[in-house]
């Protein structure tokens, strides 16, 4: 590969990665073009694509349309929710798997209270304090609390794989009941309990079953979402009446605060462990709370209840030959290590890893990252370079660098052994849903999802166990406010 000194000025500026596949000067120079697009009237413009991105057009149709329009995958646009809520909707679109990871490189990009987009929810919804997630690496708290999170998951390793396996049988029995009993079941509720209990468990050694919260931690949690996620939801309602409730006004926080002190005070209970090395830290236990509050509940509750139906969808639409194959490929391991489940097992399945990698491409669960220039920066889609100003917001479009067909093959298409083998791996750096690649790994230093590592376990562990009881099943897809709403119509026990 050419180092970047033997480029032209201009583009050593330009962000390279992941997409430096081919050495930069076997190609030509891409041509510098100023970014297409525009913002319409003050306030109508913002409006109109509101509308057009929640119900006349639809997500995918709104950016694909532009796209169309403007010839370019990088382009300008507004983002909801724009007025009242977020005081400038403007933003840079980026569209492509090219341009988009740019957004991962934080010596170019400011991720200062972004973390929702062109606006942030009010602090009272966290106890007065930004939240880690709210936080620029150049803050110091930034650190600080993400190196609390990693103290988190390293203190409860041993934990993850037996309360993963308690937690998801229970899940697997109403799920059997269910279906027995009514020939089908929404995975909507039962996974929500499941996820909740295990996480509390995993995380905090407590069950939040046998405390005050009982089973209502799902739905405490879902509320407190809302108040800060409303503004880019659709819940479904009349279209006049949902844009006011939900994306005009912010929805008063004080009517979540009871909610919200039930979950603080559990975590407040639970969490000795993790709040008394906070303190060792510097970290006030008030502070710390909060924010595992925002980690557990939020971040990763949020995730995994987002990401699991996906798996289950994709999965599910495959058909049996692939159930039969995960299903051999996980009990063959499992027998030949004793019958037991580890961590070195799950490694020997790469046909389970290649499905969960694929489900995270072809349908991130978390779609949106946004970005501030911190200075002017030059951007490189497939077909041109484009100019940014310092200050300006840019805005990537997740599912739309993943499926890039310039990248992947059949990017359209769910390709459940697209990871497997040494070509396969190669292509692990295009898979984002970390934001950050899958090759790389979250430090206090970037902004990439510090619970990446546990997340990609718990995907594997939920496959692994699925298919352990499994041999083939069915679903149905619906939509839902975030994420596919999946019920099972059909369940074959294992039958080998
Ligand atoms: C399926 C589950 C999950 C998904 C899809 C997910 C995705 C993401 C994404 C996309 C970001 C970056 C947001 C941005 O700045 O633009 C992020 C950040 C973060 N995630 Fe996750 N996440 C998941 C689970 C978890 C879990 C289990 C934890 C537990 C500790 C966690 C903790 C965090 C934290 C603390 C940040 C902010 C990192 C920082 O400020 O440096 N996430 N996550």
């Amino acid at each position: 590969m050419a180092s970047s000194a033997t480029l032209s000025s201009r583009r050593t500026n330009v962000q390279d990665r992941p997409s430096a596949t081919v050495s930069e000067l076997e190609k030509p120079e891409l041509p510098l073009k100023s970014i297409p697009g525009d913002y319409g009237l003050p306030f109508i413009g913002a409006i109109k694509d509101r509308l057009d991105y929640f119900y006349n057009q639809g997500r995918d149709e709104f950016f694909k349309s532009k796209i169309q329009k403007y010839q370019s995958t990088v382009l300008r646009t507004n983002m909801p929710p724009g007025p009242f809520i977020s005081s400038n909707p403007k933003v840079v679109a980026l569209l492509d798997g090219k341009s988009f990871p740019i957004l991962f490189d934080v010596s170019k990009v400011e991720k200062k209270d972004l973390f929702t987009g062109t606006y942030m929810s009010s602090t009272n919804l966290t106890g007065g304090y930004r939240i880690l997630s709210y936080l620029d690496p150049s803050e110091p708290k930034h650190a600080k609390l993400k190196q609390l999170l990693f103290f988190l998951l390293k203190s409860s390793r041993d934990r993850v794989l037996p309360e993963f396996k308690a937690c998801y049988t229970e899940l697997f029995k109403t799920v059997d009941y269910e279906v027995s009993e009514k020939g089908k079941c929404s995975f909507q509720t039962p996974s929500e309990q499941a996820a909740f209990n295990f996480l509390a468990r995993a995380f905090f050694d407590s069950n939040p079953v046998d405390s005050e919260l009982g089973t209502d931690g799902p739905s405490l949690a879902n509320n407190w979402v809302l108040f800060q996620l409303g503004p880019i939801f659709t819940l479904g309602l009349p279209k006049y009446i949902e844009d006011l409730l939900l994306h005009t006004f912010p929805l008063p926080s004080f009517l979540v605060k009871k909610d919200y002190k039930k979950l603080y005070d559990f975590f407040y209970e639970s969490a000795s462990l993790v709040l008394d090395e906070a303190e060792k830290m510097g970290i006030s236990r008030d502070e710390a709370c909060h924010n595992l509050v925002f980690a557990t509940c939020f971040n990763s509750f949020g995730g995994v209840k987002v990401f699991f139906p996906i798996m289950l969808k994709w999965i599910g639409l495959a058909g049996e030959n692939l159930h039969l194959s995960l299903a051999k490929e996980i009990r063959s391991v499992i027998k030949s290590n004793s019958g037991k489940l580890s961590l070195s097992a799950m490694e020997q399945m790469p046909l389970m890893k290649s499905v969960v990698y694929e489900s995270f491409r072809i349908d991130p669960p978390v779609q949106f990252q946004y970005g501030k220039a911190k200075k002017d920066l030059l951007i490189e889609s497939h077909h041109a370079v484009y100019e940014v100003k310092e200050g300006e917001m840019l805005f990537g479009y997740q599912p739309f660098a993943t499926k890039d067909p310039n990248i992947f093959e059949r990017a359209e298409e769910f390709v459940p052994d697209r990871f497997m083998g040494v070509d396969g791996e190669k292509l692990l750096k295009y898979v984002l849903w970390s934001n950050g690649p899958e090759t790389e790994h979250p430090t206090v230093a970037d902004k990439q999802c510090a619970g990446k590592g546990f997340v990609t376990l718990v995907s594997r562990l939920f496959v692994v166990e699925f298919f352990r009881r499994y041999d083939t099943f069915e679903v149905e897809v619906g939509p839902a406010p975030v994420g596919v709403a999946v019920t099972i119509t059909s369940l074959k026990a294992a039958s080998f």
